[in-house]
């Protein structure tokens, strides 16, 4: 068991990573004035992790409630919100109580708003069970659903008391959505840090295996990354963009091939490598860097090309990402493997040629 401080001044919190991490959760509690427990998950979830959870919350003389949600990000909105919210309020539930978040970063995303926003403010604990969630979006505060209109677009910053990654949970999660965790350490390893990007390269087959101390070496390694960004830039006003490499491709793939027929993560995998060679053309990454990451995202058994999508379109889609903010796309790029940069002055040509590797 590993554990890593997010430095967030007053708003810091302590992350804990390993196997069986899930049973500390009393002890966490126990060292809050909270006695009451409200704990968010899904059926999914609930039938494989849940039980772990309560046992340790009963053991520290926790009360405890369980608001089970819709599985899926169809169900990442406002109705599902307002849901949890009535529930919140029938189960009389006040400031002094925790809320707790257990699942993929569906549920931390709905949670997390719910307690960002219910009674102006109720404590969170994050306790991710994919590896998407445990290595990005449990860690840094970004809490929020989805509208008709746009992905995410109605959220908060809301920062949890703790986070508990129990990497036992990887045991039951879908191979598919293990590597599409993968994609967003790999990110990680390409914007940050090239000695973890070199690890990644000789672990692959022990992460693709659920090896424990492989996968908890990257998670914590990863968050890391991520807690240092977000601890330099919280609301995102510069480096904290960085955090998109792969993703302004990635989203333009996902929107054109319809939400759900590519995986996040697998649509970010296929947007690095589009990237990779955009910084060769741009920013001099150096060509066997830029191979590197295509062979990495390969081994991950990840895609390493997008699929078939017109000029005029992957322009459009691109234009539409939301991280456009004065009309130029902006773009995070590589100098070199672990040195990412914001670019905003590409031209649509090298853009195009990119993406055509
Ligand atoms: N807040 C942020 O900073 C941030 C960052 C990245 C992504 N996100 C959001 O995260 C969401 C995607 O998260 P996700 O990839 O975790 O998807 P998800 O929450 O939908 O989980 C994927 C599937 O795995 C199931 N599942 C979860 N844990 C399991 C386990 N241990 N065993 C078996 N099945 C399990 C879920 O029920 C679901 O069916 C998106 O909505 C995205 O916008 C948020
Ligand atoms: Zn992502």
């Amino acid at each position: 068991m590993t554990t890593l401080d997010v430095g967030l001044g007053a708003r810091g919190y302590t992350i804990h990573i390993g196997e069986g991490s899930i049973d500390r959760i009393g002890d966490v509690l126990n060292g809050t004035s909270s006695r009451r427990a409200v704990v968010v998950t899904n059926a999914v979830v609930a039938a494989h992790h849940l039980g772990r959870l309560k046992a340790s919350l009963a053991k520290a003389d926790v009360a405890t409630d369980v608001v089970l949600l819709p599985d899926g990000e169809a169900h990442k909105n406002s109705a599902t919100l307002l849901d949890l919210l009535t529930r919140l309020l029938e189960l009389r539930v006040d400031r002094s109580a925790t809320l707790v978040a257990l699942g993929g970063g569906v549920i931390g995303d709905i949670a997390g708003f719910a307690a960002a926003i219910y009674q102006r403010g109720l404590s969170l604990v994050q306790v991710p069970t994919t590896l998407l969630a445990q290595v990005d979006s449990s860690v840094g505060g970004k809490t929020g659903i989805n509208h008709p209109l746009g992905k995410n677009m109605i959220g908060a910053f809301w920062q949890p008391r703790a986070v508990l990654i129990d990497t036992d949970c990887l045991r039951t999660l879908p191979d598919r959505e293990l590597r599409a965790g993968i994609a967003e350490i790999i990110k990680h390893g390409a914007i940050r840090d090239a000695d973890f990007f070199a690890w990644l390269e000789s672990s692959m087959p022990a992460l693709l295996a659920k090896d424990g101390a492989a996968l908890t070496h990257a998670i914590h390694r990863s968050c890391a990354i991520k807690a240092a960004i977000v601890a330099a830039d919280e609301r995102e006003t510069g480096e904290r963009a960085l955090l998109n490499f792969g993703h302004t491709f990635g989203h333009a793939i996902e929107a054109a091939q319809g939400y759900g027929a590519w995986l996040h993560g697998e649509a970010v995998a296929a947007g690095m490598v589009c990237a990779s060679r955009l910084s060769e053309r741009v920013c001099g990454l150096d060509a066997s860097q830029s191979e590197r990451i295509a062979s990495l995202v390969a081994v991950a058994r990840l895609p390493t090309a997008p699929p078939s999508i017109e000029a005029a379109r992957w322009l459009d889609l691109m234009g539409r990402d939301k991280k456009v903010s004065d009309g130029s796309i902006r773009f995070v790029l590589l100098e070199a493997l672990g040195r990412a940069v914001l670019r905003r002055d590409v031209a649509a040509a090298d853009v195009l040629a990119a993406i055509c590797g």
